[in-house]
């Protein structure tokens, strides 16, 4: 067993982690769509907005594990700085529109348990925060295929384009959606 494997396999559970982050956040968001009462509302935003405390260490460890193995093995690669990029968007969409958003809503959460008042309903069917989180998954898995795949540089732009167009794709069904609703005077479910 060399340190080698040993950086892959941490830098691998960093990947799990980061992935657990993005499945916790689509529950709570599924969840804070479908609350009824406040009660509903705050421990699903209470894990939204505690979320970093998930993907931060997880970002940490796949950061320091990967530029050990660049630094013992790799060098300069196309995928490898891709990643680094999309690491930093993945972080600035977290905390720029997920984390400002969150810390938002905890803060409208009436302190008495009852229905969901229409301004805290309004701001849980947000359309950024689904739109966030689809770029985010999308960019992991984009980041994913390079890290497997690891191809020459116009293959790794295009499989992080092809992945941006999914996330971009799946956030603007979001937004329809929640035009409708708004068109409609309901919330989106
Ligand atoms: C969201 C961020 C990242 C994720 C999800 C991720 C995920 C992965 C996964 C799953 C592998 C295993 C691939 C395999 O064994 O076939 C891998 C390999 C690798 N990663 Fe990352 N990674 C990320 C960021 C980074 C960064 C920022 C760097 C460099 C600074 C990096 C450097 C590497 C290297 C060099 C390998 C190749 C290991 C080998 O095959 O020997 N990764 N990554």
């Amino acid at each position: 067993m060399t340190l080698y494997a040993i950086a892959v396999f941490l830098h691998v559970v960093g990947a799990l982690g980061l992935f657990a982050g993005i499945a916790l956040e689509q529950t709570s968001l599924a969840n804070l769509r479908l609350a009824t009462t406040t009660a509903q509302v705050r421990p699903w935003v209470a894990l939204l907005g505690g979320l970093r405390r998930v993907d931060g260490p997880s970002g940490l460890v796949l950061l320091a594990t990967g530029l050990y193995m660049v630094a013992t093995r790799w060098g300069h690669q196309a995928w490898i700085g891709l990643a680094l990029l999309g690491m930093v968007l993945m972080a600035v969409l977290s905390v720029a529109l997920t984390g400002r958003r969150a810390n938002a809503i905890k803060k409208i959460v009436p302190a008495e348990d009852g229905p969901i008042p229409p301004p805290l309903r309004a701001r849980l069917s947000d359309p950024v925060l689904q739109t966030s989180a689809s770029l985010r998954a999308a960019l992991g898995l984009g980041i994913v295929f390079n890290m497997t795949v690891k191809p020459a540089t116009a293959g790794a732009i295009g499989a992080m384009g092809v992945a941006l167009a999914l996330g971009a794709a799946v956030a603007a069904v979001w937004w329809m959606g929640s035009r409708q609703a708004q068109s409609d005077g309901i919330a989106v479910a």
